[in-house]
């Protein structure tokens, strides 16, 4: 008999998204303003902001059940920190947003999908930007644990798994996304508070690992990287090297932080000779030795192909070192991220190689378009494409023997997109609704939603069986 080949029991079937791009309300119930209020309402005559979003906040229910009906099995979100302690550190925290929390978390439960929960992703509280800067500080080191201990206290009996921080990398590179003011500061001074910032929240994210330990031995927890998988352009050392570079400090510096409590030699190389000198006391070495991940959570949506500059400093700041190059063979969104599935066979088998054994949960994997309704259904076969083709590898990679538990593509449902509002879509679920107008804002089926119903249904195995004719 041939045995029916299929993912492995218990994987993780689920799906992604975040507070400030789904929920709306966002100054409703005691909510404080955040980062992220502030930088979608300043894009608001070009694009939809996160006041109303896609209203998840006042539709639980019905998108709870939706999950349901698709057959997840996870649903990875996040809490919105100021939805708890609307300045981010405020003595009493917020009944309302706590109360919120608990009905999704209680929905989740009834309808047997475990949570995945995000702490942060891109909505740092603006009580801490004004108050001194946000993660500029030392000071949110202890602001950010004391709201991981509060979640952990009031949650973690229904949580099993955590995330810290979403994308630490991304934010990095585009500090405004954390409260650094980009327009009145030098690029110099611009590099070197986020670079601070970076270490801030890498060692705040160590000691909400270890207190996850501690506090919660049946838990388990880790980061939510960006793995961008840069590809050279050519074959020429120069290239390879380019593209190892940016793996190196965009992806694998901050995994590196997080699984092996260290921050890699090259890193502090890179940031000395761009005359930036981060005092890392003993103790912090100890904490973030003390404080690793139990799994990697990654963001993974397509490669990124790189050519190191034809004339470039040897001691610059290696984005400055290189540029991205499009593939004319491979298929592109409008936004310019490509379609390669065997890229995540290839960036799984990397993190094997490097991390043995540790657990990778795929946090995110999307493709992103612009759609229309057409009677009540949205046809939106490249999306479909996109998940059967990187399912197959992800089934590859796993064969392959790298530890994956977990896909939860990017996104359950239509989100405001963090860069460009509305009409880029990512959800199984198309809600009606555009940047400008509310419209019905219900919730429609697309094709990809039956068709990942499908896959989850039958573990993966028909998907694997198309491929093997
Ligand atoms: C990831 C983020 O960077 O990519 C998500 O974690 C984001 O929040 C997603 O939505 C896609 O990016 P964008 O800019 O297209 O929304």
């Amino acid at each position: 008999m041939i045995e029916k080949k299929e993912f492995p029991q218990g994987f993780l079937w689920g799906a992604s998204t975040s507070a400030f791009q789904v929920e709306g309300a966002a100054f409703e119930d005691g909510k404080g303003l955040t980062v992220a209020d502030v930088r979608s309402a300043k894009k608001k005559d070009l694009q939809m902001d996160t006041t109303v979003s896609v209203d998840h906040y006042h539709n639980l229910e019905e998108d709870v059940l939706l999950m349901k009906e698709l057959g997840m099995k996870s649903y990875r979100f996040s809490i919105s920190w100021a939805r708890i302690f609307p300045n981010g550190n405020d003595k009493e925290p917020n009944q309302k947003g706590i109360e919120f929390y608990h009905s999704l978390l209680d929905l989740l439960k009834e309808n047997d999908i475990e949570p995945i929960v995000t702490m942060f992703h891109f909505d740092l509280p603006m009580g801490l930007v004004n108050q001194y800067g946000g993660w500029v500080s030392r000071k949110s080191i202890d602001d950010f644990v004391y709201y991981a201990d509060f979640l952990f206290t009031e949650y973690g009996d229904k949580v099993k798994y955590w995330l810290t921080i979403n994308e630490q990398s991304v934010i990095v590179s585009m500090p405004d996304m954390i409260g650094i003011d980009i327009e009145n500061n030098s690029k110099q001074e611009v590099l070197k508070k986020a670079q601070i910032a970076n270490y801030h929240m890498s060692i705040a994210q160590a000691k909400v690992f270890k207190l996850c330990h501690d506090k919660l031995p049946n838990s388990k927890i880790g980061p939510a990287i960006s793995y961008l998988t840069a590809l050279p352009a050519t074959m020429k050392s120069s290239d390879l090297f380019a593209a190892k570079q940016l793996d190196d400090v965009h992806s694998f510096t901050l995994m590196d932080i997080a699984v092996r409590g260290e921050i890699p030699k090259y890193y502090k190389v890179m940031l000395e000779n761009a005359g930036i000198f981060i005092e890392q006391s003993e103790e912090d070495i100890k904490t973030l030795k003390e404080g690793t991940a139990d799994f990697l959570g990654v963001n993974w949506y397509c490669t990124t192909i790189v050519k190191k500059k034809e004339h470039y400093e040897e001691r610059s700041w290696i984005y400055d070192q290189i540029e991205m190059i499009k593939d004319k063979d491979l298929l592109y969104t409008d936004w310019g991220w490509n379609l390669d599935p065997v890229g995540l066979r290839y960036a799984l088998q990397r993190l094997n190689d490097r991390y043995p054994n540790v657990p990778v949960m795929i946090t995110e994997c999307g493709w992103s378009q612009k759609e229309q309704l057409e009677d009540g259904k949205v046809h939106d076969e490249l999306r479909i494409k996109y998940l059967k083709e990187h399912i197959y590898q992800m089934y590859l990679a796993i064969e392959d023997g790298v530890n994956v538990i977990a896909f939860n593509p990017w996104s359950f449902i239509d989100i405001l997109s963090s860069s460009d509002g509305m009409e880029k879509r990512y959800g199984l679920v198309y809600v009606d609704r555009d940047d400008f107008d509310e419209k019905s804002m219900k919730r429609y089926k697309k094709d990809s939603y039956y068709y990942y119903q499908d896959v989850i249904k039958t573990n993966g195995s028909t998907l694997i069986e198309e491929f093997s004719k």
